[in-house]
């Protein structure tokens, strides 16, 4: 190498650890305020409870909402990828009913927390972001659903409960086990003997929803049936309510009313700043609503697995349609994120650790991965077989283009100190909480 460029590289390395050393701390997002959020029916998100606990809106009245999103699991499942309708029991322990119609399949992707999802700046949702804000279409919305079924609805965040609902491994369960889940098998979804009618049924049914929805919504009290966009109206207005999280030590730290200890400051300025993190974690909410190829290994069937055939989840790809989007994933918000593992779009990671590392330089990550997951039983050698083939491996590594930030073990200890000071003690207790019952009388998670 020529001596002068051995300078100049020495000169901006000398000039990069002096702006180190000087710790002049890197800009802050701004506190999050009452102005970030939407904001939410009382009486709507008391009715959303009870539907979120409740089994009824399963097809086989065997899983509600919140067996994938429990708070016990900081919204999630504890499990790197859940087990639908079908399944048994709650977090790591979930596991196949021996008695079910059909083994339940694992569900293609981790299940993500529901954190701050009442904020007014999201744009997408989904790992893959394919439900998004769309100002030219009628509904404002694009998602792989009827446009008839978005209409009306008051947002996002409503809309997205409509998936579940109409998933034969998450709610409804498979063909043949239960009313539900034939209309949506004979392609039925919408009319007088659809799949949504026998679900909306099923609530009209019992007098104590009747009321709640005619106390939380005026046209319901004045005669109306009740329809799908109250139920995931009531949904939306529960879970901004519920899993709004600004009270972690984090936030008071940006408020200026608490001090992070040292190990989590230094994990701030790691960052913030020179680790690059909130390049991509970045504002109020710590994402950019953006997509990334980070490189994440790919376990478990994959979302193409009935369609194609295949196991590989190209994510935001399968979208956009887009090349350059191939593996790339949505920059998920980070509160409470050291609570809501097994971490990953597939849950690759049962370490934060282990997730950071591989993060921060995702090509040396994946080559040295090593299988950690927490799987419900029975094991399935297609769970591996994406990891196990090495074209489909380097087809994910390909897509990496951020350039790998080096960090000691000590840097690593620090972020995840850092992501520690994210978790809202509050906000996991819960406002409403879990219900002590539902109208249903159907058993509830806790
Ligand atoms: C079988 C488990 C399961 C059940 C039951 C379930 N979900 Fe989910 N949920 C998931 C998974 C997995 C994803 C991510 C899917 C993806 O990105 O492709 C998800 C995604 C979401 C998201 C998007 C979060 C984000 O940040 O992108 C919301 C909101 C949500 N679910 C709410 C609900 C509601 C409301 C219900 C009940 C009507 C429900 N879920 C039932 C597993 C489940
Ligand atoms: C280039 C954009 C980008 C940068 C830079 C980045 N991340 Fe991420 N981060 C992502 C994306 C995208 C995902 C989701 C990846 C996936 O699941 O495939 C993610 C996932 C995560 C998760 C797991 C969340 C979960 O719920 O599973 C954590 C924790 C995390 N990032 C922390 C960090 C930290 C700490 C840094 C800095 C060392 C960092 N990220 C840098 C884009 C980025």
């Amino acid at each position: 190498m020529k001596p002068w460029l051995i300078g100049a590289a020495g000169a901006a390395l000398a000039t990069a650890v002096l702006a180190a050393d000087e710790a002049e701390p890197p800009p802050l997002p701004e506190p999050l305020t009452d102005a970030a959020y939407r904001p939410v029916d009382p009486a709507a998100a008391g009715l959303g409870q009870l539907l979120f606990y409740d089994r009824l809106l399963s097809g086989n009245r065997d899983i509600a909402c919140a067996t994938c999103h429990h708070p016990r699991h900081g919204t999630s499942d504890g499990l790197s990828l859940g087990l639908g309708a079908g399944g048994l029991g709650l977090g790591p322990g979930r596991r196949p009913d021996p008695a079910a119609a059909r083994p339940p399949r694992r569900q293609a992707r981790n299940a993500p927390a529901l954190w701050n999802l009442g904020a007014t700046e999201l744009t997408a949702l989904f790992h893959d972001g394919r439900l998004e804000v769309d100002e030219s279409r009628d509904s404002g919305l694009r998602g792989p659903v009827a446009d008839e079924l978005l209409q009306g609805l008051p947002g996002m965040l409503a809309a997205q409960a409509i998936f579940p609902l109409l998933s034969h491994d998450e709610m409804a369960g498979p063909p043949g086990s239960n009313p539900v889940a034939d209309a949506l098998a004979e392609g039925r979804i919408t009319g007088p003997d659809g799949a949504i009618a026998r679900i909306l049924a099923r609530l009209e049914a019992l007098p104590a929803y009747r009321e709640g929805f005619a106390s939380a919504f005026d046209d319901i009290a004045a005669g109306a049936p009740i329809g799908l966009v109250h139920v995931t109206s009531a949904l939306a207005a529960f879970i901004a309510f519920e899993f709004r999280s600004d009270t972690s030590l984090y936030d008071l730290h940006l408020w200026g009313a608490e001090r992070l200890e040292e190990d989590a400051r230094a994990g701030k300025m790691l960052f913030f700043g020179s680790a690059g993190c909130a390049d991509c974690h970045a504002g109020p909410l710590f994402t950019d609503h953006g997509f990334h190829a980070m490189g994440q290994p790919q376990i478990g069937p994959g979302p193409d697995a009935a369609s194609l055939g295949h196991g590989r989840d190209t994510g935001r790809a399968r979208i956009s349609g887009r090349a350059a989007d191939a593996y790339a994933f949505r920059t998920p918000p980070l509160r409470n994120v050291t609570v809501t593992g097994p971490w990953g779009h597939a849950g690759a990671f049962t370490d934060l650790a282990a997730f950071l590392r591989h993060h921060a330089d995702p090509v040396a990550g994946l080559a040295a991965y090593r299988r950690q997951a927490r799987l419900p039983p029975p094991e399935d050698p297609a769970d591996w077989a994406v990891m196990d083939d090495p074209a489909a491996r380097a087809a994910i590594a390909a897509a990496v283009t951020r350039p790998p930030v080096a960090l000691s073990a000590a840097d690593i200890a620090a972020l995840v100190a850092f992501l520690d000071s994210l978790t809202d003690e509050d906000a996991l207790a819960g406002r409403l909480g879990i219900p002590e019952a539902v109208p249903s009388g159907l058993p509830v998670d806790r």
